[in-house]
């Protein structure tokens, strides 16, 4: 391939204006729907700019838009922590709900002359992206609101994110944040593939998202035809004119490239509100992708600090839910299931029943309270439901199908797998077995064990088995586990067995917030375990802390407290954690780093044209030692190595006081951590 352009400095302005003008056709195409040139002559413009890159490798960027779908298989997706948590939102459910968070939000801001933004509330997840200088710096997932995983590669395949910004006025770094979901009729499409292929079709659109999402490969992201809808604006830093209305901010977002969902409307009063949320309950079906309610945000962003947040939930904004799909079949029998805490979870058998396009067999009922406040009963008719992606619920008996042979629910005072007595501690809704060696109880604790830890190979199979022949008790035993044993098993072989025992060694390196979770602590859910491993770091300083400490961390109630206190001063559990400690398991929080190396908190910026090498490849070894290469010089830069011909980036280094290497300095740093490019 040729591309007839003999001077690298030609080639590159050649390239920049190819790359502008395609990304111009995609926003046109992807994001408005209004194309302005064919496909062939689309085509035209992408081969160009790959002769170009062909010829001139050096000049290939990340950002290229020959760049979306890479040959390379992503090898992993490493954490990053949000700059700004993302964060949850409250739920209104009726009318009334939504007018006491209005009361509230007026009464705070001590005025209710505020404007609203209504906008569908996307059924799919949550994706943070990062600009810098203009380009897609960085895509994350949500995680657990602190810290999600790198999935920049995958997310580059979807064509309505702009790689490069439209115009020209923007906040040096920004971030958005968005919906990604796919399509209703692409999920269709997907589901038949899958079939076809003799595999299990993915539950509902959102879940395949979130499948498609975290592919190694990008060619299949790419392959399922993901969509986004922007709805805010992250955090920014430098001057860019952003506006001081959300609403505004959003048409701004727009004209630099965003794809804004276009049903986004702003209202002056609740009642409006309220008339468009109506057209929407029947309206929804009509659109092609799924949405679950209305978002209602207050428009006025000097409000948003004023009215601050509740927990995780801002007080500016909440989500009014449409209402659950629901269907009527009968409820055979209630079975219990014995949890990894050893609560005694009480679940219907249902007839078979199709609710909103899927078929629901099994429903949960919460807890024994719960049943009987609705006096659910084995043998009634009952009304399900399923929300979103929630797991499907009984929402209550339909009273006139009752024959009178039903009779009203009692939870089982025994264990239902290990026959001991089941206690229900004052002030709970649950009752728990009462053996904490109930075989059922451990047998999920150590499959939650292993399943945080990440300890592949280890599955609920092997488990059982382990269990079985009395190889391990409880999680701790895992570490002890030795390659002797396990072939002894059969069907698992010499390299299977070396597999498990290298993930079970790996295992132990994990961080502080996932031991926590692991562990099993009743109310320690992922979230709460990386709210206590941020403020304790250590485990031991967790266990030496008292009831009052634990109670006044920030976002830890008094009942989430209690149970973390009373779970140390258990002697089982302690023994378990000094198991743990013998085995050398990790028991320190460490802040999550992209890539662990010398260069670890470097920030490295080139200008002008390196002689010994293209620049991809010099920010490839940058990342290689764990540092961090951007395009744009900010603050937080800690190195300009300036080429041949270097740009203005140089007076920026300058002003800001930042080190500057010519080629010789940096190779020699390389050098210096054992990596040898000239
Ligand atoms: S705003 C602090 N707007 O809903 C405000 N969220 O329950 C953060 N979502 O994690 C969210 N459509 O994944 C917002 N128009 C919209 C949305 C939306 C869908 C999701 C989002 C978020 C979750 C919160």
């Amino acid at each position: 391939m040729t591309c007839g352009i003999e001077h690298v400095q030609d080639a590159k302005v050649k390239a920049e204006e190819l790359r502008f003008e395609i990304s111009r056709h995609d926003y046109l195409y992807h994001v408005k729907s209004e194309p302005e040139i064919s496909d062939a002559e689309y085509d035209e413009l992408m081969r160009r700019l790959r002769a170009i890159e062909a010829h001139y490798p050096e000049l290939v960027s990340p950002d290229s838009p020959t760049q979306r779908v890479t040959e390379q298989l992503v090898e992993g997706f490493p954490p990053v922590e949000h700059r700004l948590p993302m964060l949850s939102l409250a739920n209104a459910f009726n009318f009334a709900q939504l007018q006491a968070w209005h009361k509230r939000a007026s009464a705070l801001a001590a005025t209710d002359k505020f404007e609203m933004v209504c906008e569908p509330k996307i059924d799919g997840l949550a994706v943070a992206l990062v600009y810098e200088s203009g380009r897609l710096a960085q895509g994350a997932t949500r995680g657990n609101g602190f810290q999600g995983d790198n999935i920049t590669e995958n997310l580059k395949t979807i064509r309505s994110i702009p790689l490069q910004l439209q115009g020209q006025r923007f906040p040096e770094q920004f971030e958005v944040r968005c919906e990604v979901y796919m399509p209703k009729p692409a999920f269709e499409r997907l589901n038949e593939t899958l079939i076809d292929r003799g595999e299990r079709p993915a539950a509902n659109p959102r879940n395949a998202a979130a499948g498609s999402l975290r592919q190694k490969n990008p060619k299949i992201t790419a392959s399922r035809k993901l969509d986004v809808w922007i709805y805010q604006l992250g955090w920014a830093e430098g001057d860019g004119a952003v506006p001081p209305s959300h609403h505004e901010t959003l048409e701004w977002l727009g004209a630099l490239g965003f794809r804004i969902n276009p049903e986004i409307k702003r209202f002056k009063d609740l009642q409006a509100v309220e008339v468009h949320y109506r057209t929407w309950e029947d309206r929804r079906h009509d659109l092609d992708y799924e949405i679950d309610g209305m978002v209602v945000k207050i428009d006025q962003k000097s409000l948003w600090d004023e009215l601050g947040y509740v927990g995780r939930e801002p007080r500016w904004a909440i989500a009014y839910k449409f209402p659950p799909v629901q269907a009527t079949t009968k409820l055979q029998r209630i079975a219990v299931n014995v949890g990894r805490t050893g609560s005694l979870n009480p679940f219907a058998i249902l007839e078979p029943v199709q609710v909103g396009g899927v078929i629901v067999k099994q429903a949960t009922l919460h807890n024994e309270d719960d049943v009987r406040r609705k006096d659910i009963r084995e043998g009634d008719t009952v009304i399900v439901q399923r929300a979103g992606d929630v797991i499907p619920q009984v929402v209550g008996p339909v009273l006139e199908k009752r024959t009178g042979k039903e009779k009203p629910y009692r939870i089982p005072k025994k264990c239902p797998v290990c026959s001991s007595e089941a206690v229900r501690p004052p002030g709970e809704a649950m009752s728990y077995c009462s053996n904490i060696s109930c075989p059922a109880q451990i047998f999920r604790w150590i499959g939650h064990f292993a399943g945080v830890m990440d300890i592949e190979g280890l599955g609920e199979r092997w488990i059982s088995i382990l269990l079985e022949r009395g190889l391990i008790k409880d999680p701790a035993d895992i570490y002890s586990l030795t390659k002797d044993q396990l072939v002894a098993i059969e069907r698992m072989g010499s390299v299977l067995a070396d597999k498990i025992l290298k993930n079970i060694e790996a295992a132990k390196g994990r961080n502080l917030n996932r031991l926590l979770f692991a562990l099993g602590i009743r109310h320690v859910g992922g979230e709460v375990a990386q709210v206590l491993a941020a403020h304790f770091h250590t485990l031991d300083a967790l266990m030496e802390a008292s009831a009052e400490d634990i109670r006044n961390v920030e976002g830890i109630g008094p009942k989430i407290a209690d149970s973390i206190y009373a779970y140390f001063r258990d002697p089982q559990k302690r023994a378990i954690i000094e198991k743990l400690r013998k085995a050398d398991v990790n028991f320190d929080y460490r802040r999550p780093k992209r890539v662990e190396g010398p260069l670890g908190g470097e920030s490295f910026v080139f200008t002008g044209t390196l002689a010994s090498m293209p620049r991809g490849k010099a920010e490839s070894l940058v990342a290689s030692l764990g540092g961090e290469a951007g395009n744009s010089v900010t603050r937080k830069t800690t190195y300009l190595v300036a080429g041949a011909d270097p740009g203005s980036k140089i007076q920026k280094a300058e002003s800001y006081g930042i080190t500057m290497l010519d080629e010789d300095s940096f190779l020699r740093l390389l050098r210096e951590h054992g990596v040898d490019a000239a």
